[in-house]
């Protein structure tokens, strides 16, 4: 009792700050490898420079994983003293659906960054999410002999390992675990909403194929709200964070939901806009990756740094008589990317999001392109595709399961 009234009281004096986290999603992949401290920095500046952006740039970061190796080592990942040099606050993941040997060594990095980086690294983590979609991949709607999942009594143990291992800490952050609204919504899963401080929901229309009428663009708000309802719904009082959330600027049409510069930035202002600065939400993403069929969620273009968005991201009614809501365009997938084909440091990266198939099956493949310039000048490459912690077996894409919203939908809308 005494306890519960101590989590709602720290939980209380959380939620004001937490109240305004506009953050976004960013993995721990570049092109050719693992981002470095430096890729962060630039990183970071970048996002929190935004032009145009609501608060002036974005607050926050997901991250998926506190390992900088996932093959070796309990080094904690280079994001830390990057969010500390650039003031950047940090919704923290650990990887949680490769095993429990690798998911100890995700809560030895987390103890060595609250031991290495003290308070300067305490005072920025909005929260802990233990795990990113485990229960989607663990369901029946994902292909059997893919990325692994977990079950929730595994989630649920490490939640509380979790809890038990940072009380001997300075770190007291709220709890939680991440997972697509459709994981949520199944009641085999509230064992697991049971043991966090917050539900943590990802959530995208575009890949509701299924849904009804459709999932046509304009059909967008009202889909997310269901699926915040919902998820709310089965959330036993607690806080439910929007932990991804996005539309693609270019790639395949999935459904009758087209990829495009437009309907981003519809989606961006009718589901983006009046939660921004009301409720915590991380942005699924800051930078695109590589243009073609594949989905590209980027509010910037792959490839460059840059501080100019791919569309006006201010939230302001426009200025001229035009109404908020764009005229959505009719299938032209690509529109308004920018050609990466000409960059030098040409690399691969297989954070990549892929279609739920092939994300299901194996790892993505990879097909990421790009060089970045940054902000100072220097070429490097980068990218803030989702982290991918492999295991012996093979590959896990973190925050993929999203992806899969479609193929739970179908399981829910029938
Ligand atoms: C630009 O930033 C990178 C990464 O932080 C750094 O290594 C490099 O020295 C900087 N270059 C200049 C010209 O400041
Ligand atoms: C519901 O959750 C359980 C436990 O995670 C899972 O086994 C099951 O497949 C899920 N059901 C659906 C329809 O996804
Ligand atoms: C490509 O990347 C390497 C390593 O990051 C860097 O040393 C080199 O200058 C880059 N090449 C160009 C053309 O920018």
């Amino acid at each position: 009792m005494r306890k519960a009234l101590c989590l709602a009281a720290f939980a209380a004096t959380l939620s004001p700050a937490l109240g305004a986290a506009f953050g976004y999603n960013s993995g721990a992949q570049k092109p050719g490898g693992v981002k470095n401290q430096a890729d962060y920095e630039n990183e970071f500046r970048a996002a929190k420079a935004l032009e145009g952006a609501p608060a002036g740039g974005f607050t926050s970061v997901r991250l998926f994983t506190m390992l900088q190796d996932e093959n070796a080592g309990n080094n904690p990942i280079e994001a830390i003293p990057a969010a500390i040099a650039t003031n950047m606050r940090l919704l923290l993941g650990l990887w949680a659906s490769a095993g429990s040997a690798k998911f100890d060594r995700e809560l030895e990095a987390l103890v060595t960054a609250v031991n290495r980086y003290g308070d300067a690294f305490i005072k920025l983590v909005d929260g802990i999410s233990v795990g990113s979609e485990d229960l989607y991949r663990n369901s029946d709607a994902v292909e059997e002999g893919s990325n692994p999942g977990a079950n929730p009594q595994v989630i649920v143990g490490y939640i509380q390992k979790v809890r038990q291992r940072l009380s001997s800490t300075k770190l007291r952050a709220p709890i939680g675990h991440v997972d697509t609204w459709t994981a949520w919504v199944n009641g085999s899963n509230a064992a697991v909403v049971t043991a966090c401080d917050w539900v943590g929901m990802d959530a995208y229309p575009y890949w509701q194929s299924t849904a009804l009428p459709n999932n046509a663009i304009e059909q967008s708000p009202r889909l997310f709200q269901d699926a915040l309802d919902k998820t709310r719904a089965a959330s036993q009082g607690k806080p439910v964070w929007i932990t991804e959330t996005g539309h693609p600027v270019s790639g395949r049409t999935w459904g009758q939901s087209v990829a495009s510069v437009e309907n981003a930035k519809r989606y961006w202002n009718e589901v983006g806009c009046p939660r921004f600065g009301k409720e915590p939400i991380w942005w699924y993403k800051f930078q695109g990756d590589q243009a073609g069929d594949q989905p590209n969620f980027g509010i910037t273009p792959p490839g460059q740094l840059t501080t100019k968005p791919l569309f006006d991201i201010s939230c302001k009614p426009p200025s001229s008589s035009s109404p908020v809501p764009l005229p959505v365009t009719t299938g032209r997938p690509g529109a308004g990317v920018p050609s990466t084909e000409s960059s030098s440091n040409v690399t691969t990266s297989s954070g990549v999001r892929n279609s739920p198939r092939s994300d299901v099956s194996s790892p993505p493949p990879s097909t990421s392109t790009g060089s970045t310039i940054l902000l100072n000048g220097t070429v490097s490459a980068t990218s803030s595709s989702p982290a991918t912690n492999t295991n012996g077996a093979g590959l896990t894409t973190g925050s993929v399961g999203g992806v899969f919203a479609a193929l739970l939908a179908v399981v829910f809308a029938v």
